[in-house]
């Protein structure tokens, strides 16, 4: 295990009932308020109305930023700063899924500084300051309301880049599972999809001696194999909705990552694929994942893909190793593609080989993803391939 600082500065709200502290815990941090959303899925769901009426009762002024859309664009993060600055904006509250919340993260940082918000992307710029971000989630998948990062997509460079830092952490985030139940089976499956690759992103690296973090994170995989065919089913089911809900935070927010060494892998591959196409990111990794365990199965990773069949999969633990990690895998294929009823190539959503040579050079930065085997460019390209 890795040396680490572990400091979570998020005050989280978790279950129903607690939209009645909003007014109060937005005037500790200010009297102007920027409402981030999405879409209209807030506004049908009726909950748009609970939190105007809750910033309103505490006396609060209100500025909106709207239509964030899925893989947020920058020019969103752009009209939001503008709103901020021209304003006086002092907090800032987010309400939606990781797309609404990650632009807000920026839109907090870009009103704190004098230069165009894409820097903190494209430059690495610093995010010294940022406004205090208050989040209310409406869809479990990024984790990205207990964690410090954002990713943003700029269409004009076909770059879709993360960016991390202390400064973005939500300040406080309104878990509440039953403003989940409206997510469609579609959004459901993705966000499953993505928790599950956070936990792997972890799981599968070659850092010794996690036992403990090995065994919290076969519990979250465990969680969301059990409860996301449940939320699938019964999409008002609480007990589904709330254990994924909080799988999804926990995933991702530090807890597990912390004392782990090694590159994430899928996700840089991932998010070429939103850049080049806009693919749904949990989509992408769910299609992109499996091919990728096939690839990194070695003799050396052998003892990890056998660890994780027994474990999470309850897969005999007598029969030959190499059995177990093909039989894992497989496992895994069905619950993506059978489960929760994900597309299982890129052929399926419209994608060819064309881009494959930029999107991989552009996943390893030109260099090598040093994770739990280490990728450079062709490598990558070979896994698109498989993917066809
Ligand atoms: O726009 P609206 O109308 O709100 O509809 C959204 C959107 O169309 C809908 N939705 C959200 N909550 C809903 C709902 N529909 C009905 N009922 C609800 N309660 O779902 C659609 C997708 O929303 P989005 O926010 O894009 O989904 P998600 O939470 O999966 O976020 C994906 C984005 O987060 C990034 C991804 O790359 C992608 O850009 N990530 C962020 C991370 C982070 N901050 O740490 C890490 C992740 O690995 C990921 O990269
Ligand atoms: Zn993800």
């Amino acid at each position: 295990m890795h040396g680490f600082i572990y400091d979570i500065k998020t005050k989280v709200y978790f279950g129903s009932n607690h939209l009645s502290t909003l007014g109060g815990e937005l005037s500790a941090l200010g009297k102007k308020v920027l409402l981030c959303r999405g879409g209209s899925s807030v506004i049908r769901s009726g909950l748009y109305g609970k939190i105007v009426s809750e910033i309103k009762s505490a006396g609060l002024e209100m500025f909106e930023l709207t239509d964030i859309a899925p893989n947020p664009r920058i020019d969103s993060v752009r009209e939001g700063v503008r709103i901020c600055k021209e304003n006086g904006v002092e907090v800032v509250l987010a309400v939606g899924g990781g797309s609404v919340l990650d632009c807000a993260k920026f839109v907090c940082a870009g009103a704190l500084c004098d230069f165009d918000p894409w820097k903190f992307m494209s430059e690495g710029a610093p995010v010294k300051r940022a406004l205090p971000l208050i989040t209310v989630l409406t869809l479990s998948a990024t984790g990205s309301e207990m964690n410090p990062t954002g990713v943003i997509s700029n269409p004009k460079t076909t770059e879709k880049l993360g960016r991390s830092a202390p400064a973005l952490r939500p300040a406080v985030s309104y878990l509440d599972p039953e403003n989940t139940y409206t997510v469609s089976k579609y959004q459901t499956a993705c966000g499953s999809a993505d928790i599950l690759s956070h936990i792997f992103e972890v799981y599968f690296q070659r850092e010794p001696g996690m036992y403990m973090i090995d065994c919290f994170m076969e519990g979250l995989m465990k969680t969301v194999i059990k409860y996301a065919p449940i939320a699938l089913s019964e999409p008002e089911n609480y007990e589904a909705r709330a254990n994924l809900m909080w799988a999804s935070s926990w995933a991702i927010n530090g807890f597990i990552s912390a004392p782990a060494g090694g590159a994430w892998s899928c996700h840089p591959m991932e998010h070429e694929l939103s850049a080049f196409y806009d693919v749904t990111h949990g989509l992408g990794l769910a299609i992109l994942t499996p091919r990728w365990m096939k690839y990194c199965l070695s003799e050396e990773t052998l003892p990890r893909y056998v660890q994780f069949g027994v474990n999470v999969f309850g897969i005999d633990s007598s029969l030959p190793k190499s059995v177990i990690a093909e039989l894992s895998i497989k496992k895994v294929s069905e619950f993506l593609y059978d489960t929760l009823g994900l597309d299982d190539s890129f052929t399926k959503i419209g994608i060819g080989r064309e881009n494959f040579k930029a999107m991989a050079k552009k996943a390893c930065e030109g260099g090598v993803i040093n994770g739990f085997r280490p990728l450079a460019q062709e490598d990558i390209e070979k896994i698109y391939e498989m993917c066809l």
